[in-house]
């Protein structure tokens, strides 16, 4: 267990990183994961650093980057530009542009819309009989994000191959060269150029949409054309590639306790609740880097300067320090701010989306209680190969309707 490499995407493959993350927590708590996958990096396992690495952004920086990948030594395209990958004070200033965007109160005007997109594709499925419920589910995060960026819906596949693929580079699935590195920049490079159409077309007629705002931004001299067209990739990236699976794997996680399922059907003011518990269970961002800009202790350990420390959020949420019995699926779990899922992250850079994936999240769970009876796996859950996100690729069920 000394040597566990941490990097490797097939570790993080089904239940497995839980009993070695289990295993750093009590004895290891920050741990020097050797060169292997990628060169060595510091990881944190336990809840509370895991929350205050990241409220310390002057000694853990973001600006290189803020997840494992052969982006770390060199830096990518966005390194410092983006609003995931600056320290403030730069952070600050790109994160308030599109602030009001994302607050509960804007998000919530997408309700009825979102309600809308997920009846339809239920019904659709629920007349199939048997459908990939990772493709059926796409569908909501792709509508809300899409909703905010003004993206037409003829484009919602592109969006999705695009994200998929710059996300899940590792997976071989989405490899359009053996290249990881060439197939991330190749799919970001074209959510580049297909939102430099989309500023052209805001110039000459402006909305009330997100890329409205940044070609407004870059004409006032706040944002750089690059910085303007980074800022979708981000949004479009953080909207698709994080909801969808935790829908997956919330369902997933209620065919394997259906008395939760029970629950939640009979008590469905408990939806809420639920949210939560299935992002404390599936923590769809498995985990964020920062890069130390000073020297530091942890646990007795130094940590030096320009040294990796990879905060894993699959860790802090199942940490029997914090969580009590963390390996059991509960959606009465109460809810404090002691004991909330880190699913989001914390600090600064805190999930910018996060009252959009909650409404989401509580619309699927919604309407999936009212529609759906039960589901049948059919196959092995199809998991995405990836040491960043925890996702299932594929997975064939059957749904059964109500009544
Ligand atoms: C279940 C769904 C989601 C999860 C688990 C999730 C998780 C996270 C996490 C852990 C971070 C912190 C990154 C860091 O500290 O380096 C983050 C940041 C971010 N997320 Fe999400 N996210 C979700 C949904 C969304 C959605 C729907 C959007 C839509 C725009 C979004 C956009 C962003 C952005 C832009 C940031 C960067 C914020 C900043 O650096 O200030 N996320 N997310």
């Amino acid at each position: 267990m000394t040597d566990v490499d941490l990097a490797d995407a097939d570790l993080h493959v089904g239940d497995r990183p839980h009993e070695v993350f289990r295993h750093l927590r009590d004895n290891d708590p920050l741990y020097w994961n050797p060169d292997g996958k990628e060169p060595g990096f510091w990881s944190v396992t336990r809840y509370e650093d895991c929350v205050n690495v990241q409220k310390d952004p002057r000694t853990f920086s973001s600006n290189q980057t803020n997840t494992l990948g052969p982006h770390r030594n060199t830096g990518d395209q966005g390194s410092g530009k983006m609003i995931n990958t600056t320290d403030p004070p730069r952070h600050t200033e790109l994160r308030k542009l599109v602030n009001k965007c994302f607050t509960p109160r804007a998000i919530a005007a997408l309700e009825p819309y979102l309600r809308s997109v997920v009846r339809d594709v239920f019904a659709d499925a629920l007349e199939q009989g048997e459908c990939d419920f990772a493709t059926v589910v796409a569908a909501l995060p792709v509508a809300g994000i899409s909703a905010l960026l003004d993206v037409p819906r003829q484009d919602w596949d592109l969006m999705l191959r695009l994200t998929s693929t710059a996300f899940g580079s590792h997976d071989s699935e989405y490899q359009m060269t053996s290249d990881v590195r060439a197939n991330a920049a190749q799919a970001h490079g074209q959510l580049l150029l297909y939102c430099q159409g989309l500023v052209e077309k805001r110039r000459k007629s402006p909305g009330d949409d997100i890329v409205s705002l940044l070609a407004r931004s870059q004409d006032a001299g706040v944002l750089s054309e690059e910085e303007c067209l980074l800022f979708f990739d981000v949004l479009m990236l953080g909207g698709n590639e994080t909801t969808r699976h935790a829908a997956v794997g919330g369902l997933l996680a209620f065919m394997e306790h259906p008395d939760q399922w029970d629950r939640l059907r009979k008590e469905p003011e408990l939806v809420p609740n639920a949210v939560g518990e299935l992002l404390r269970w599936t923590s769809p961002s498995r985990h964020v880097l920062r890069r130390a800009a000073r020297e530091t202790e942890l646990h007795g350990k130094t940590i030096h300067a320009g040294q990796d420390v990879v905060i894993w959020h699959t860790s802090a949420n199942r940490d029997e320090r914090v969580f009590d019995s963390p390996e059991v699926f509960d959606v009465g779990r109460p809810r404090s701010s002691r004991s909330g899922h880190v699913a989001f992250g914390s600090g600064p850079h805190f999930c910018l989306g996060a009252a959009l994936a909650e409404l989401e999240l509580t619309v699927f769970l919604d309407e999936l209680a009212n529609s759906v009876s039960g589901a049948e796996l059919l196959g092995p859950p199809d998991y995405l190969r990836s040491p960043v996100i925890n996702g299932v690729k594929h997975v064939q069920v059957r749904l059964h309707p109500m009544g």
